[in-house]
C-alpha cells in the first residue's frame, strides 16, 4: 500500500501485505476513512491481483455502490453473511491446510454493524453480535500465517469491539482527522501523537516495526477510473 508520509515532501510509504496484513483505519465521521479505503484497495490490488476480497459495507454508501454486482460485496444487514462466509472459508482453509490463496476481509463501519446486531439480539434472544465479535477476533489472531487478512474501518476503536485483546493484532493503525484524547490513548497508547489539527485524509500511522508518522492520503485523480479498475481486477479473479 502506498500513502504519503510527509505532506510537503510527498514521500510515499509502502508495506508488505503479507507482514502488515491487518489494518485498523479510524477517525471521526467525515475524516476521510472511506476515501482512504478506496485508495488503499486500489493500491493493494495493483500489486496483488490474485487476492480474494470480501467487502462489507454496513452503511451501504454511494462510495462503494460500484461494487454492487461484485459477488463478495455485502451491504447493510447482509454484512453479517459476508463476515460469516469469510470466517467459514478461513476455518476450512485451516482444516485442509490450504494456504495458497490470499484473502482480504474489509469492513467499513464495523462497530455500527456490531451495535445493530447486538440490538437485534436483545430483541430476539439471538447471538449474532457475539458471533461476529469472536469471528473477527479469531481472524485477527490467527489469519496472518494462513493468508486471511482483515481490514477494519471504524469511527471508534474500543477494546470491546476486539475481544480477547485481538486489537493488538493490527499491524497497521491509521488515525485520520481529529482524534479524541480517549481514542489516542486507546489505539496509540504509549505514543506521542502530535496535537496538529489534521484535515480530511490526514492523520497519523503506526505500523509494526516503525515509529509513529504523520500521513496524508493523496487525492485520486480520476475516481471513476479508479473504481472501474478495482472492479475489473476483482471480477477477473479466478474462482
Ligand atoms: N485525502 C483527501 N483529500 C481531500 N479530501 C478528502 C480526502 N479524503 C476525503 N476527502 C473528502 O472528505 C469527504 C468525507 O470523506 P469520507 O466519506 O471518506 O469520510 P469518512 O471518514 O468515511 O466519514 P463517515 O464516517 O461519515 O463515513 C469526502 O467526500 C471527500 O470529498
Ligand atoms: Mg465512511
Amino acid at each position: 500500500m502506498g500513502i504519503y508520509s510527509d505532506t510537503r515532501l510527498k514521500i510515499p510509504i509502502q508495506f508488505d501485505l503479507e507482514t502488515h496484513c491487518n489494518l485498523l483505519l479510524t477517525g471521526c465521521s467525515g475524516s476521510g476513512k472511506s476515501y482512504a479505503l478506496l485508495f488503499l484497495i486500489g493500491s493493494v490490488l495493483k500489486s496483488n491481483k490474485e487476492i480474494e476480497v470480501y467487502f462489507c459495507d454496513f452503511k451501504n454508501s454511494l462510495d462503494f455502490s460500484f461494487l454492487e454486482d461484485y459477488k463478495y460485496y455485502y451491504a447493510g444487514n447482509n454484512c453479517y453473511d459476508g463476515i460469516i462466509q469469510y470466517y467459514k472459508n478461513f476455518c476450512l482453509a485451516r482444516e485442509n491446510r490450504d494456504f495458497t490463496k490470499k484473502h482480504l476481509l474489509i469492513c467499513d463501519e464495523y462497530p455500527a454493524l456490531v451495535n445493530y446486531l447486538q440490538g437485534q439480539d436483545k430483541l430476539n434472544k439471538t447471538k449474532y453480535g457475539n458471533e461476529i465479535l469472536s469471528a473477527i477476533s479469531e481472524l485477527l489472531c490467527l489469519g496472518r500465517g494462513i493468508n486471511f487478512y482483515t481490514w477494519i474501518v471504524t469511527q471508534r476503536a474500543d477494546n470491546t469491539l476486539f475481544t480477547n485483546g485481538s486489537r493488538d493484532n493490527f499491524m497497521v493503525i491509521i488515525g485520520l482527522g481529529r482524534l479524541s484524547k480517549e481514542q489516542k490513548g486507546m489505539v496509540f497508547s504509549g505514543e506521542e501523537v502530535p496535537d496538529t489539527i489534521y484535515q480530511k485524509g490526514e492523520g497519523v500511522l503506526l505500523a509494526d516495526g516503525h515509529p509513529l508518522i504523520e500521513v496524508k492520503f493523496p487525492l485520486i485523480k480520476n475516481v471513476d477510473d479508479w473504481k472501474r479498475h478495482i472492479l475489473e481486477i476483482l471480477r477477473s479473479m479466478p474462482p
